[in-house]
């Protein structure tokens, strides 16, 4: 490889998915193929470990050579994972990132998937110098938001989680791609479900704009334009690879 100096690898653990890859941090581009494996059932620590341990042989940088970021979809506060909704219970009040950094033998930086894929968008994509609020959200196995104002992170928000009384569920449960998924909806009846879920979402911030991530981003055209809001609504420039680019990103951060 050319210059290294600039690059970094990011590890993105989804509730179905772990995807990695090795980053060019000027661009914010992937230099390197993306590698996936499958989240292991039940998304216990160490087996989340080992699957993250082949990514990074996958990539040639189980060395340490190149910094590491790793995202995770929980509420992740000073190195700790404090909630679980599609993962094993165990990470709930668990030192993650101690972990991580003891098992891999090297320094990591370790936040919530939503966030990097926010970072990633602020700094490269959809929501580069826009001013305001923009919320992100992931739609794949559960909802993921980031907050941003202004291009600041304001972390750990779990728009996801909203709940939707009438249900007796979260909006995740009613409203993510893999709701339409579990119940084979069509992209109109999913995109009514999206319709509550963003109107609610808007009512409650009055945000200036919508970024829609994950790895159905990828078909935005087949459900952005059936949305009726006052808000903008975007895909992510990066789609599903936002998380990977954010992680890396936010490699070189305490
Ligand atoms: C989790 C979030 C995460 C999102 C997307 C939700 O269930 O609570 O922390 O960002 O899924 O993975």
């Amino acid at each position: 490889m050319a210059d290294q100096t600039n690059r970094a690898v990011g590890v993105d653990i989804g509730g179905t998915g772990i995807k990695a890859g090795i980053v060019d941090l000027d661009k914010g581009e992937l230099v390197s193929d993306r590698v996936k494996v499958a989240t292991p059932d039940g998304a216990k620590p160490k087996d989340v470990l080992v699957a993250v341990t082949e990514v990074l042989t996958r990539l040639g940088v189980e060395d340490a050579s190149v910094p590491l970021g790793v995202a995770f979809p929980a509420i992740v506060k000073n190195g700790r994972t404090l909630s679980a909704a599609n993962v094993s219970d165990k990470w709930i009040g668990f030192e993650a990132e101690k972990f991580f950094e003891d098992g891999l033998g090297r320094d990591i930086h370790f936040a919530n998937d939503a966030d990097v894929a926010g970072v990633a968008e602020v700094r490269y994509g959809a929501a580069k110098d826009q001013p305001g609020l923009t919320i992100l959200t992931t739609l794949g196995t559960g909802i993921g938001s980031a907050m941003l104002y202004n291009g600041v992170l304001i972390p750990n928000s779990e728009l996801g989680h909203v709940q939707r009384a009438s249900a007796k569920k979260d909006a995740e449960a009613y409203a993510a791609y893999s709701a339409m998924e579990r119940h084979s909806l069509s992209w109109s009846k999913w995109a009514k479900r999206l319709q509550w879920y963003y109107s609610h979402i808007e009512f409650l911030f009055s945000p200036d704009l919508f970024v829609v991530g994950g790895g159905v981003s990828k078909h935005a055209d087949q459900f952005l334009p059936l949305l009726e809001l006052k808000t903008p609504i975007v895909p992510a420039v990066h789609r599903n690879n936002a998380g990977i680019i954010g992680a890396a990103a936010l490699s070189l951060s305490s």
